[in-house]
C-alpha cells in the first residue's frame, strides 16, 4: 500500500513588471498525506481550505483525474489528509498549489514519471500563466515565457539576497477581478517602456543591484497601474516600507497582498515596523523557499 507525502511552496507572482512571466516560491506550503484504500476520502485540516461535499467534486481530485485521463490510467482509491497554510484568493498562489498537488497526486498514484517540464506544462494549461506554477514547483524565483506554440520555458534565478514581507489583508480578491480592469491591448510605444522596465528588473536582480530592481518593481506599467485601486493601502504600505529600508512593493500575484523584497536579514525589523498603523492585516516576514514541490 503506497503512502506518501507531497509538500507544495505558496508563491508570489509578477514582482512587479514581471507579469505573467516572473514569480517566487515562500515558505508557506500545502501538504497532502496520501494513503492508498480501497475507497477515495478527503480530509482538511486547515481553515485556508475550501469546504467541499464529495471527493469527486474535490479541486485537487479533479485535476489528478485530468491528469490521469490524459495518460489513460486509472486513478486508485486513497485517503488524501490535507493542510494548508496558504490563504485562498490573497494573490499568494493557493490556487497554482492545488493544481499542482493533483498533478503530483496523480503521477504518484499511477507512476507517470512527469518531468519537471510536463508538470510545467500541464500546470500552465490549467492555469492559464507560467509564473505561479513555475515558482511552486521548482521553487526559488522563476522567470518565464510561454512561445507562440504555448510552449513553456523558464530560468531559475539561484542565490538573490532578499527577504521578503508580506502584508496580507483580510478582505479577499478574486484572480477574475483583477484581470478584468487590465487593458486588452497595449500601443507599441507602451508595450516598448514596460518590458523595457521588466528586462531591467530582471537584469539589476541577476547582478545584485537591488535598489535599482525595487525602483523598477515599482515601475511596473502591465498591470499594477490599473489594480492599485483594487488593493487596500496601496500607496500607503509602499510608501512605508520604502521608509522602513525595502527595495521595493509591489502587488503579490493578482493582489490584494503587498510584498516587499527587502535586504537580506532585515525582514523581521521590518514586518515588526509594518504592524505599527495597520490594522485588518496578517503581515509576515517570509524567506524565498528553495526547493520548490516535494515528495517524500
Ligand atoms: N500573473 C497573474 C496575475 C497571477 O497577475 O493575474 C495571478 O494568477
Amino acid at each position: 500500500m503506497k503512502q506518501f507525502k507531497i509538500s507544495i511552496p505558496a508563491s508570489s507572482a509578477n514582482i512587479g513588471p514581471g507579469f505573467d512571466s516572473a514569480g517566487l516560491a515562500l515558505n508557506r506550503f500545502l501538504t497532502l498525506d496520501v494513503t492508498e484504500q480501497e475507497e477515495w476520502e478527503f480530509e482538511h485540516k486547515s481553515h485556508f481550505l475550501p469546504s467541499f461535499t464529495d471527493y469527486a467534486d474535490h479541486f485537487i481530485y479533479k485535476i489528478a483525474k485530468q491528469t490521469a485521463d490524459r495518460h489513460q490510467k486509472t486513478l486508485p482509491g486513497c485517503k488524501v489528509t490535507v493542510a494548508s497554510e496558504i490563504p485562498l484568493a490573497r494573490g499568494l498562489g493557493s490556487s497554482a498549489s492545488a493544481v499542482l498537488a493533483g498533478i503530483e497526486l496523480a503521477n504518484q498514484l499511477c507512476g507517470l514519471s512527469l518531468t519537471g517540464e510536463q508538470k510545467l506544462q500541464y500546470g500552465t494549461d490549467i492555469e492559464g500563466h507560467p509564473d505561479n506554477i513555475a515558482a511552486s514547483l521548482f521553487g526559488g524565483v522563476v522567470v518565464t515565457a510561454t512561445t507562440q506554440n504555448n510552449q513553456v520555458e523558464y530560468v531559475r534565478l539561484t542565490s538573490l539576497d532578499l527577504d521578503v514581507v508580506v502584508c496580507i489583508p483580510d478582505s479577499e480578491l478574486k484572480t477574475e477581478t483583477a484581470r478584468s480592469v487590465l487593458p486588452a491591448n497595449f500601443s507599441r510605444k507602451n508595450a516598448t517602456s514596460a518590458s523595457a522596465i521588466t528586462n531591467v528588473m530582471i537584469a539589476a536582480l541577476l547582478s545584485g543591484d537591488y535598489h535599482v530592481a525595487g525602483k523598477m518593481m515599482e515601475n511596473d506599467l502591465f498591470h499594477e497601474p490599473y489594480r492599485a485601486e483594487l488593493i487596500p493601502n496601496y500607496e500607503n504600505i509602499r510608501r512605508k516600507a520604502k521608509a522602513k529600508g525595502a527595495y521595493g512593493t509591489v502587488i503579490s500575484g493578482a493582489g490584494p497582498t503587498m510584498i516587499s523584497f527587502v535586504p537580506k536579514g532585515k525582514g523581521a525589523y521590518i514586518r515588526e515596523q509594518m504592524e505599527a498603523g495597520l490594522t485588518g492585516y496578517t503581515i509576515a516576514g517570509l524567506q524565498i523557499d528553495q526547493t520548490g514541490l516535494q515528495v517524500n
